[in-house]
């Protein structure tokens, strides 16, 4: 029977046969452990020299570390396996013999793996990753579609700046100039006003000089953006949505969370609602915790966010951050236009603000006086102008980062380990 290792399970006592790499291998004169990969899994595989023949014996002790296989064995369930399963073998057929892999059971530096990244995916903790990755793109569509979501793709080659122009990859647009999308939320309010609640999920580009372990330079981003909704109603779609995907992620990657050594207690308490704090109450408790230096109006960097993460167990909205701080389409704040109906979600434990999210402005003559404000040009922006022309509504939306979202749940340090392949400050190879 041809089989998968996630799915060895079904066929215990049976003879099955896969095919499979060689992870690592471990052997003596009477025994060979493989340590199998076929991308849906890992099991260890058992040939013991007096059960098989002397050939298969040999083929098993000799095979080099990621070489290629068909392999054949019964299935045992086994307690001490994290899998829950190992492979008696009773049959390897070699089909690529690979020779002096570079990633080795011993330690490498960073850059070294990374510019091995193609090879360095097929290890555990970095298929643990992805697979978390996956599962909450997974559970970012089921929440979206259950929700009446409609999914919307805006495009990547565009002509504006939603998030200001410092950061724009430009590029030719054979006679005309173009940017590489740095956020597709302009589209997204204009699907909005045609499908009421949409979202988005896609590669999303900033020219950041920014070198940290939460920066990359093309990331992905999941943007909803809903029709009538206003301020609070957006951040009760956040705390509904983030939730979900915690529990999608610890219901359905239990063992990829155990390879990463995870700790499960911090996760299992994410259920919304999710506290919320003021920009201005922010300050005072920075002040309090000897941050005397922050001032009203300054950005907050990632020591701000830590301390303020760190008196909350679940991710914590800071709202309503003074206007001068961020892009030309939020809604000023009725009661105090200095500042405006927006939010930062900060993930707990120091992983930093995974989503970014605000009222919009629907009113024209305001939004055209900030587009003036921000110095941009008009033509540019007719099209998102006509949405507060034809039937404006209030609205609201906002963009959670894929990257930063994988980095809490997987808890890695750094998010070049949660894209495939990473574009960082210095790295575009592989
Ligand atoms: O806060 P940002 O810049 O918000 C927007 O782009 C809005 N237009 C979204 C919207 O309302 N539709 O980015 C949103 C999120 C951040 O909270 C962060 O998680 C992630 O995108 N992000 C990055 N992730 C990795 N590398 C970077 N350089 C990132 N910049 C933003
Ligand atoms: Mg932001």
């Amino acid at each position: 029977m041809k089989t998968t290792i996630s799915k060895v399970g079904n066929f215990v006592g049976q003879e099955v046969t896969m095919g499979a790499w060689i992870a690592n291998k471990r052997s003596s004169g009477k025994i060979a452990f493989l340590q199998l990969r076929d991308g849906t899994g890992f099991i260890q595989g058992v040939v013991i020299k007096a059960e098989v023949a002397e050939e298969i014996f040999l083929k098993a002790k000799n095979i080099t570390q990621e070489s290629s296989l068909y392999v054949t064995g019964t299935v045992r369930e086994d307690d001490r396996a994290p899998s829950g399963y190992e492979l008696t073998v009773t049959d390897v057929d070699i089909i690529h013999e690979a020779t002096d892999y570079p990633i080795t059971p011993k330690e490498h530096g960073t850059e070294f793996l990374m510019d091995h990244r193609h090879l360095w995916l097929r290890s555990k903790r970095q298929h643990a990753t992805m697979k978390i990755r996956n599962e909450i793109i997974r559970a970012t569509y089921e929440f979206f579609n259950q929700e009446g979501f409609v999914k919307i793709d805006p495009p990547i080659l565009t002509g504006s700046a939603p998030e200001g122009t410092t950061e724009l990859f430009h590029t030719k647009y054979f006679d005309e100039d173009a940017y590489l999308s740095q956020s597709g939320q302009l589209y997204m309010e204009a699907a909005a006003m045609a499908f009421g609640k949409v979202f988005s999920f896609g590669p999303t580009f900033r020219a950041e000089k920014s070198k940290t372990r939460r920066h990359l330079i093309e990331f992905w981003m999941i943007e909803p953006e809903m029709a009538f909704y206003q301020f609070n109603d957006n951040l009760q779609v956040q705390e509904q949505y983030v939730s979900h995907i915690v529990q999608a992620v610890l219901n359905n990657c239990s063992l990829e969370l155990k390879t990463l050594e995870r700790d499960l207690s911090k996760l299992t308490q994410i259920k919304a609602p999710f506290p919320r704090i003021t920009y201005k109450d922010a300050i005072a408790f920075l002040h309090e915790q000897g941050f005397t230096d922050i001032k009203w109006g300054d950005d907050f960097g990632s020591p701000h966010e830590t301390a303020i993460a760190n008196s909350y167990e679940k991710p914590v909205f800071i709202t309503h951050w003074p206007t001068s701080l961020k892009p030309f389409y939020m809604q000023p704040d009725e009661n105090n236009p200095d500042v405006v109906l927006c939010a930062d979600l900060i993930a707990p434990e120091g992983y930093g603000e995974i989503i970014g999210g605000s009222e919009r402005i629907h009113d024209a003559s305001l939004l055209e006086q900030r587009m003036k404000e921000h110095g941009l040009q008009q033509e540019a922006y007719e099209w998102y102008l006509h949405l507060r022309q034809y039937g404006s509504v209030p609205h609201s939306g906002f963009g959670l980062g894929l990257e930063r979202t994988v980095a809490w749940l997987s808890g890695s340090e750094h998010v070049r380990e949660t894209i495939p392949f990473p574009r960082l400050l210095n790295r575009l190879y592989p």
